[in-house]
């Protein structure tokens, strides 16, 4: 057994990942068609239209996931990206949650920042934001991704072929995370695990939190412990523990499934075109727009939802207060009134922002680290792997899911 695999369990990671497994299941997982020949004509036909993204493309089961399943409130879909611009920067007419966060409540995702508004959602984000800006992406890199990364090739390296979406996609970003939460790589996939039984998660991270707040050290849950929030009447006070708590729940939940898909996505992408793949590989310069071509492209999840505050007319159609509107991300990153020949994997494209990463207040906290998983992942694999192609003689790469999407499986032969 290889030194890796005394500390990490491949078989295990495999297990715990799998698009089609119990895990995604319910937010489409097991959707195998394209979406966006029908995203694209209901875009065509009005920017925003009633109804659920889903229900609008034709799936009839009933799926979960941000904004779903609300069966008491009207739903409206954004196809337009000026129409999902808009709701993403309004912050007051388009909610992100339904009712305001019970900081006393039980450590939870829904108590985190991601379902705050106004001036509490920016009290509570601008205390982690710097943990999170560009010039902190080496500090990510150097204590935790790089480590990883050569971890997971070291596992596959000799052996001539892999399957990179779970062999090395999949665990990159969990142990970013649990690793800057201070959680040894040996427990780290027990956090993975547990990861829909909060209270199991917070049992390992507890004694964690305890301990950084005698003795911190530098690493995230340290920032945490260290750092004061104002109240609105200007008196500051440090987190506790509950909040820190939904704070690690919303990153692990945020943060680990998110990066993962994308990283393969991107890979896919590259290795079903061999010569663009080539040019990367030469001018190490197109990594990074080839990484966020493949947000606006392909973004992993596709739709994200607001709740109306007030009644609105809102390009062309009356939405009432109360309503659920769901931005479709996918659509609105293809919107031809934005980019040319949208539905091409165009690495050479002038940069544009697009709706990946979300907009407006609520952006993406971790956009920053993702794109330096993805960089430093991608880099190592084209450093270290001679000759990287796709195998000829296995099932090529497939994007599926629906408000979860990821490649199938990437299996590579190099050398
Ligand atoms: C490619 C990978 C990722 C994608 C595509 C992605 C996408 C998004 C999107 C679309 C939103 C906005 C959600 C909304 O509009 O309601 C969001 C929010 C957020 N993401 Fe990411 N994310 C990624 C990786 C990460 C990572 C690695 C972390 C943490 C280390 C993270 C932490 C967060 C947090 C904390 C928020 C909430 C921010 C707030 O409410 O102010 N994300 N992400």
């Amino acid at each position: 057994m290889s030194p890796t695999r005394d500390v990490l369990d491949v078989d295990r990671v495999r297990e715990l990942f799998d698009l089609r497994g119990s895990f995604v299941a319910q937010a489409g997982g097991g959707y195998e068609d394209d979406p966006y020949p029908i995203w694209r004509s209901l875009r065509e036909r009005a920017p925003v239209h009633e109804g659920t993204v889903h229900e609008l493309t034709g799936v009839d089961e009933p799926l979960l996931f941000h904004g779903l399943p609300e069966p008491d409130r009207p739903h409206f879909s954004a196809f337009a990206h000026a129409a999902c611009d808009r709701a993403y920067r309004d912050g007051e007419v388009f909610a992100s949650s339904p009712e305001a966060v019970d900081l006393d409540g039980a450590p939870a995702v829904t108590n985190s920042m991601l379902s705050m508004g106004g001036e509490r959602h920016r009290r509570y984000r601008a205390l982690v934001q710097p943990s999170f800006v560009p010039a902190k992406a080496r500090w990510w890199i150097r204590n935790w991704i790089e480590r990883t990364v050569h971890l997971l090739i070291d596992a596959f390296a000799d052996q001539g072929r892999a399957e990179l979406n779970v062999d090395f996609c999949a665990a990159i970003p969990v142990l970013t995370i649990t690793g800057a939460f201070g959680i040894p790589l040996e427990r780290a996939l027990d956090v993975r695990a547990a990861a829909r039984r909060p209270q199991d998660v917070l049992r390992i991270l507890g004694p964690i939190v305890a301990e950084r707040r005698e003795r911190p050290r530098d690493d995230l849950i340290s920032v945490l412990v260290e750092a004061e929030v104002k109240d609105a009447d200007g008196t500051p006070h440090r987190l506790t523990d509950t909040e820190i708590h939904s704070f690690a729940l919303l990153l692990l939940a945020a943060g680990s499934g998110t990066t993962w898909k994308q990283m393969g996505i991107t890979l896919a992408a590259l290795l079903q075109r061999p010569h663009v793949l080539a040019a990367v590989r030469e001018d190490r310069a197109l990594l990074r727009p080839a990484i966020e071509e493949s947000t606006r492209w392909q973004p992993t999840d596709p739709m994200f939802s607001r709740w109306v505050t007030r009644d609105t007319d809102f390009f062309g159609v009356r939405l009432p207060k109360g309503a659920v509107l769901h931005i479709s991300i996918g659509a609105a990153n293809r919107d031809p009134a934005r980019w040319e020949n949208p539905d091409e994997y165009d690495v050479h494209r002038p940069p544009k922002a697009s709706l990946a990463f979300g907009g407006g207040p609520h952006i993406c906290l971790g956009m920053h680290v993702a794109r330096a998983e993805m960089l430093t992942g991608i880099g190592a694999l084209l450093d270290r792997l001679p000759n990287l192609r796709l195998d000829p003689d296995a099932e090529p790469p497939r994007f599926i899911g629906f408000y979860e999407r990821g490649a199938t499986a990437i299996p590579v032969v190099f050398g």
